[in-house]
């Protein structure tokens, strides 16, 4: 198997499973055309992550890593009249075109971006009272993923999903020789993961047209 299949399969899933859509289209499109990085959730992904906001009845959403706005648009569409989502993002640049791809989309009441470094933006997240987010998707800079975790964690409700993407890293997350910080930071979020009793926590090595990486799934106690 190499990265041609995996990266076929990828489109094969695409035309068969997840419907075009012009406003995650425009929103991939504007991203491209501002020069944004191509690093968003692949549609399926994407549509998997819509799914399980849909199958908890999810609310109320955090999301570290706004990017363009993709997968803020997937999740955003599984709210529930009167739900709500809040984005972060560090890239001013990069918030300015998700926001316009979400207005366009219709779900700028839904979706409240906040720009600047996410560890910064957490005290005022909790000062207003928000929470407990029925779902945290963790998507940022990915050294900082067990330290979001453990504040998403504090901030959740039992029956609560915490979705940390990107952990597997082309395997390196099995590497314990591995001096990567991004690497460190996954196996350290696994090993939370291990100790910590209020979640039960499993994590899905994937590949796709992303190549080979992997997501975790915990779910708060
Ligand atoms: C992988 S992308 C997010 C992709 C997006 N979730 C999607 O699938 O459409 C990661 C994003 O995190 C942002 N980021 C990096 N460091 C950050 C930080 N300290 N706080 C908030 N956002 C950060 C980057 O600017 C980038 O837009």
């Amino acid at each position: 198997m190499d990265q041609e299949t995996f990266s076929a399969v990828d489109a094969f899933i695409e035309e068969t499973l997840v419907p075009p859509d012009e406003s995650l289209q425009a929103a991939l499109d504007a991203a491209e055309e501002a020069g944004l990085p191509a690093i968003q959730v692949s549609p399926p992904q994407g549509k998997l992550l819509q799914m399980l906001a849909r199958l908890q009845g999810a609310r109320t959403v955090l999301e570290f890593g706004t990017l363009g706005g993709y997968s803020t648009i997937l999740l955003a569409r599984a709210l529930p009249a009167g739900g709500r989502l809040i984005s972060l993002e560090a890239n001013a640049d990069y918030a300015a075109v998700a926001a316009a791809g979400i207005a366009r989309a219709g779900l700028d009441d839904v979706v409240e971006l906040r720009v600047g470094p996410a560890l910064e933006a957490l005290p005022a997240l909790a000062e207003e009272g928000l929470g407990p987010f029925d779902l945290t998707f963790i998507d940022a800079d990915k050294v900082n993923t067990p330290n979001y975790f453990a504040w998403a964690l504090d901030h959740s409700r039992p029956g609560s999903l915490i979705v940390a993407d990107n952990v597997v890293r082309g395997g390196t997350l099995a590497d314990g020789s591995s001096g990567e910080e991004a690497t460190l930071a996954q196996r350290r979020l696994h090993e939370m993961l291990a100790a910590e009793p209020r979640v039960t926590a499993t994590t899905i090595q994937t590949v796709g047209g992303k190549g080979y990486d992997g997501f975790t799934i915990a779910l708060v106690c």
